[in-house]
Formats: structure tokens, sequence, C-alpha cells
């Protein structure tokens, strides 16, 4: 149902009395001009609305296109109509505009084509409410004839979201959205998911030409349009708003001041409306104020029938005061209503009405996406400046869920994202936190971008996670252990793949340092024998091993760092001498800016797969320390080079003093004592490891 409403000239001097006799504040009042430049806002002259452009409303790219000026008609147009905002592209386009959340609205979008195109074709289309349809919008090509839409809902967010959607039939646009608060008592229809939309409203009786009342006569800005019938018969008296202030309708005075009766003294006055829907529901307000001072002899009583039925009797209208009916129930079951005001047998007066409302009950209980969820994305979408059409619901309408999403209802009714796909979307930046409060997320992938920084543990949060892709970005760091394990057990399908920086092994996370490391100590012997790249020799040759660095030994210990690859190249002075080549790569000499100097093993980048063996060594030799084995000064490890950086053995490497050619050889009850030995220190050492561990987990 929607109404084609005439526009009527007003006298500007009339207006301009009324204005000044009832100065009325607009707080709360949200009035957008759609389509007024930005920075222009204006008081309007008829209404002393103080209108404001809709720019700073949309997050859309829109053309703007100021409605062709009918100069001829422009008397007759309020100037929030002069101009529109259309929206020629994009299926959905949403304002977003802050609201009191929990007040009661009276909400209004306007319409006035005026061929502002010059095609002559007023198109069709669709306006949202949030998730739920609000109406289909057709225009008229008539000039003097605008649409508006109206219903009275109470937010449940701190913000509305309109959406104009094309539906095909033309460019949608829109004129100004206008938000009044009401009292909460009023237009109380006790259905919560419900909205009431406006089909009539008139005033009858008035005597002016002027057609309509709205602001600054009506507090809420309602629409009064005038009524008169031939078959009825006009009243009129002065009625002053402090008289009408204990009705919660806050009825305005000009529009109760006047009423219409019967000409026929004895007849009903009669008003029907017809349903497009027999289960439609519809709200009736009755407003009723006495305009004659009955003498002592008189009476007005009169009972209302709805289709026969008995709606409300007696009616009784006290004098200059205003009264409301309604039935708390709706009126349903018919394709035409048809409402009789008719006197009781001992009323010496006949019936009469002052004004009418007919709303039209509207579903809105499609489910909205749940506020952690419309939150999160919101955040996904603004740190990334996802350039899609991303806008109102999230899921909801169904055919209008946003491109990369999947949703599922859950068993409150309430939609959740399940599924975000933003693939070859060109994201750049951290991995965003928010996609951890999509806590019913199941699949997730984020694959051929340029996401930089580490896999976030916080990823670990989305239990229900069951697609993690993250291929092709550039992901440093380690994957966090909990999804590698998820991974294993088969409950997450995990793409991790072509991120040249992150290691995708359970080794590489600081968090799992002690277990692989305890794992490896059963082997350590061997380590210990086998060690690349040399060791600290049996007491009787340690003098002449180390005669120059037993003192520097405790803090090169200290010193144990992390080296760029560009200090690298300095201490080898760019891996100009190879002392030795070992398991995974060559060795160099170098010399730190102290003169001391080191070993730098260089992990060779044909031998990636040495990364773990290379990490483990690192670990290790961070926190074992033993006369027998190697110091590590420092390691590095940047994308380019891997490097394991140790105390400088002079006398050579464990296999020159293992091997018969060398005069320093080591007897064979040497070599048992060293290993011995070692593996006794490493032993009381892994106790203490394990201790600490027991205090970490603690
Ligand atoms: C009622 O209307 C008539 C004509 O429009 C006017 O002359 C008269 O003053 C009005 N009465 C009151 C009480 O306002
Ligand atoms: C006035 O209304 C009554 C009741 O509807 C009807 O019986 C009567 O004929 C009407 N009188 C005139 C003159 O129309």
């Amino acid at each position: 149902m929607r109404m084609l409403l005439h526009f009527l000239s007003v006298s500007l001097g009339v207006l301009t009395i009324l204005v000044l006799v009832q100065a009325q504040d607009q707080s709360g009042f949200i009035s957008l001009d759609c389509g007024l430049p930005e920075h222009l806002s204006y008081s309007e002259v008829k209404t002393g609305i103080n209108y404001i452009s809709d720019a700073k409303f949309i997050d859309t790219d829109t053309d703007t296109s100021k409605s062709i000026r009918h100069t001829k008609e422009m008397s007759y147009i309020e100037q929030q109509l002069e101009y529109v905002r259309s929206f020629p592209n994009g299926v959905k386009n949403c304002y977003r505009i802050n609201v009191s959340n929990g007040t009661k609205y009276l909400i209004r979008a306007s319409f006035y084509y005026g061929n502002y195109d010059n095609l002559n074709d007023p198109p069709i289309f669709d306006l949202h409410f949030g998730a739920n349809l609000w109406d289909t919008v057709k225009c008229s090509n008539n000039v003097s004839f605008f649409q508006f839409i109206e219903i009275i809902y109470t937010p449940s967010h701190d913000y509305i979201q309109p959406c104009l959607v094309n539906t095909g039939q033309g460019t949608p646009f829109i004129s100004a959205i206008e938000l009044r608060p009401l009292n909460d008592i009023a237009y109380d229809t006790k259905s919560p998911k419900s909205v009431l939309s406006l089909v009539e409203r008139w005033e009858l009786g008035s005597g002016s030409n002027s057609g309509s009342y709205r602001y600054k006569d009506d507090v809420y800005d309602r629409m009064w349009f005038s009524s008169i019938r031939s078959d009825w018969r006009r009243l009129n008296t002065s009625v002053n708003n402090d008289d009408l202030q204990q009705n919660h309708y806050k009825l305005p005075a000009i529009v109760m001041s006047t009423a219409v009766t019967p000409v026929n003294g004895s007849a009903a006055i009669q008003f029907s409306w017809s349903a497009d829907d027999v289960n439609n529901q519809y709200y009736l307000y009755t407003h009723f104020g006495e305009v004659e001072k009955l003498a002592a002899n008189e009476t007005r009583a009169f009972n209302i029938n709805v289709n026969g039925g008995l709606f409300y009797a007696p009616v009784i209208p006290l004098y200059r005061k205003a009264m409301t009916i309604f039935s708390n129930r709706p009126l349903t079951g018919a394709t035409v209503y048809q409402v009789s005001l008719s006197k009781t047998k001992n009323s010496t007066l006949p019936p009469i009405l002052n004004a009418i409302e007919i709303y039209k009950l509207k579903d809105f209980s499609q489910s909205e996406t749940q506020q952690d969820d419309v939150d999160s994305i919101i955040n996904i979408k603004n740190v990334y400046g996802v350039t899609r059409n991303w806008q109102g619901d999230p899921c909801a309408p169904v055919n209008y869920v946003w491109e990369g999403l999947n949703c599922s209802v859950d068993g409150n009714n309430i939609s959740r994202i399940t599924s975000l796909d933003l693939s070859s979307s060109g994201l750049i930046g951290q991995i965003a936190s928010s996609i951890s409060k999509l806590t019913m997320l199941q699949y997730l992938d984020l694959s051929n971008n340029g996401l930089n920084g580490s896999l976030p543990d916080f990823l670990i949060q989305l239990h229900s996670l069951k697609v993690l892709n993250v291929r092709k970005n550039k992901l440093t760091g380690s994957v966090p252990r909990e999804l590698i394990e998820r991974s294993k057990t088969g409950s997450l399908s995990l793409s991790v793949d072509d991120n040249p920086g992150l290691c995708t092994t359970k080794s590489c996370g600081k968090k799992s340092l002690f277990v692989p490391l305890i794992a490896s100590f059963s082997a350590l012997i061997i380590v210990i024998l086998f060690i690349s790249l040399g060791f600290r020799i049996f007491r009787r040759h340690k003098a002449a091993v180390t005669s120059t660095n037993s003192k520097q030994r405790g803090s090169l210990i200290s010193k144990q760092q992390a080296f760029s690859y560009t200090s690298i190249i300095n201490i080898t002075d760019n891996f100009k001498t190879i002392i030795g080549e070992g398991g995974f790569g060559k060795v160099y000499l170098g010399t730190l800016q102290n003169q001391t100097q080191v070993a730098v093993k260089r992990l060779s980048l044909s031998s990636m797969q040495g990364y773990k063996e290379f990490q483990s060594e690192a670990q290790l030799l961070m926190i074992v320390h033993h006369r027998n084995l190697v110091s590590l000064v420092g390691y590095c490890d940047e994308d380019e080079v891997k490097a394991l950086i140790y105390e400088y053995m002079v006398n050579g490497n464990l296999h020159q003093h293992l091997s018969v050619e060398n005069t320093n050889i080591l007897k064979w009850n040497e070599r048992l004592i060293i290993a011995v030995d070692a593996a006794h220190d490493i032993r009381e050492q892994e106790t203490q490891i394990k201790e600490m561990m027991c205090t970490v987990l603690a």
C-alpha cells in the first residue's frame, strides 16, 4: 500500500504565522536532503525543519544528480525534494544512519521523480531496511506528485540501514530521509518483530485549503492530509496544545480543532479501505475531541463498528481534549474494511470524527546478522579497504548476501557468518584480528594476497574452522602448533604453502621450543662427536686450544644474538675464507668487531630441507653449554641467509682430531671420557630444562 499524494500550494504568509505561534524544537530529528551537495544545509522555509546533506551517511560511490527543477511547480514543493540522489551503480546501496538505540521512531523516505533524469520513465525499485524488505517504490511521472513511505519502528541497534535495491526496472533514487523520535507508549503493537507501515492519515473538517499539516504543527512531524466529503459537515473550535498534553499521541491542536459530522443528523459517519491480501493486519487509530460546547440537555455518544462487528462503544468525546481509540489486536481477514460511527439510542447529537490513521503491520522478523559478526566484518572491510559492494546487512536478505560470505541461521534465528573468501583480493598488511571474532567461521580463504606478518595464534580461537587457506602470501614466522595438530588429525584443511618466510613445522614456534629440544637430547652424544665444525678438546689440550679464548668464552655466550645479513657479510669479509664444509653448508672464517675470530656456518640455499636441523642446532646450542661443545656466538635468520656463528677452534675440527694424520690425535680413552663427561653434564642440564618447562607450564 502506497500513497500518492497531491501537493497543494500553501500561502507562505499563513505558515509564517503558524511558525511563530507554535515553535517546537527539533531535538532527535534526523533530516537528510538526499543529493544535496555535502557542504550544504538549510532550514526549510515552510516547515522550519533543518536539513543536511545525506553525503556523510552513504559509503559508496554515487552519482549525485540534481533533480530537474520545474520552476512552474517549485512553489508546490518543499525544498528537501528539490534534489535527488540516484544510484546507477551496484545492485544494493545503503545508508547507515546512527540512531538512539531503543527509541521508537517515525521513519519516512520520500521520492520525488519529477523526471529528473529526462527519461520520462519513473523507476520501480525495492527499499530494504537492514535484513528486511521495507517496500517496493513505484514512482509516478506526474510532476505534481511525490511519494513517501513511512514506518514506526524501534531500532534494536544504534544505527539503521535503509538500502535501495535495483530490481532491473530503472535506477533507484531517493529525495529525503526523515527520522522523528516518538513517545514510546504511542503506537504500541506489542509485536517486536513487526513495524507499523502507514496506509492512510487524515485530518477531517479543516476549513483551510492548505491540505496538509506537519511540523511545526505536529511535534512528531506526522503529515496530516485534509479530507471532506459532501455528506459531512465541518465543525470547528479553538484548541490549544496544553489541553491535548495528556494524550500520548501528541495530536496537533490544528488537527483536533476541527471535526466532521454527518449532514443527515441520524446517519452514520462511514469510511473504508481495501486490502490486497486478506491476511494483512491493520491497526486503526481514531482521534476524537468534542468541538461543540454542549447544552445541558445535549449528549453526544456513538459506537464504532468495523464490518458490522463492534470495535468500541460508546465514544463520548471530551470538550477540547483529545482521545485516541484503537484496538490492541490487529484487524484482519477481510479485503474491505468498512468503518461506521453511529450514535447511540440516547445520544441527542450525531457522531463526530477529528482524525484517523490506518497502519498495516509489516513483518520485520527476517533474521539479522549477529552484531559481533557485523562489527567484525565491517572492521575487516575497513582494515583492508575492501572495495566490493559490501553494504547493508552482511547475510540478509538471502539473495543479497555479501560477495565472498556464506551464512547460516542459528537456533535463535540469528544469521552467522560461516564462510569468508577474500582470496585474490589484493589484501596487504597483517591478518586482521577481527577475523577471530567471526566465531562461527568454518571456511577462511585469504590465499593469493600480499599478507605479511605471522600466522597469528588467534586463529586457534576459531573452533569451527574446517578450512584455512593462506597460501601465496608473504607470511613469516611459524604456523601455530595447534593448527598443525588440527591439520594432522584431519579436523582442519590447512594450506600454508607459497609463503617463503613461513616455518610450517611444529618445532619452530617459540612456545614449542622445549619439546623438540628434549627429544633431541637422547641423540646428543652422537651430535657431540659428529658436530661438523669443531669442539673443545680434552682438558690436557685445553690450554693449547683456548689459550686466547678461555676468558672470553663467558662473554661470548652472553652475547648470543641475532646478526643481520649485512653484518654476516662484514664479519666474513663477504664469505672470503672457507674453512670447512659441514652437513648443511660451507663454514667461513670471520672476525667480530672485537677481533674475536669466529666460524660462520651458513645454511646453503640448496639445502633448505636442512632448515629444521639448523634451527634445532641453534636452539640447542643456545641453551646447552659444555666445555667440550663449541659455543654459539650468534645466528642469522633472514630470508636470504641462515647462519650459525661459533667460536673459532684454532686447533681444527673434530674430524681433524679424530683423524690418524693428526699428530695431536685423541686417544681412545680420551674420546670416551669426553663423551661420557658431556653426556653427564647434558643430562643435568636436561633435568634443569625439564624443571624450567614445568615452571613455564605451571
Ligand atoms: C470556525 O471556522 C469559521 C470559518 O472558517 C471561523 O469564522 C470561526 O472563527 C471558527 N471558529 C473557531 C471557534 O475557531
Ligand atoms: C438520514 O439517515 C437516516 C438513517 O440512515 C435515513 O433513514 C434517512 O432517510 C436519511 N434522511 C435523508 C434526508 O437522507
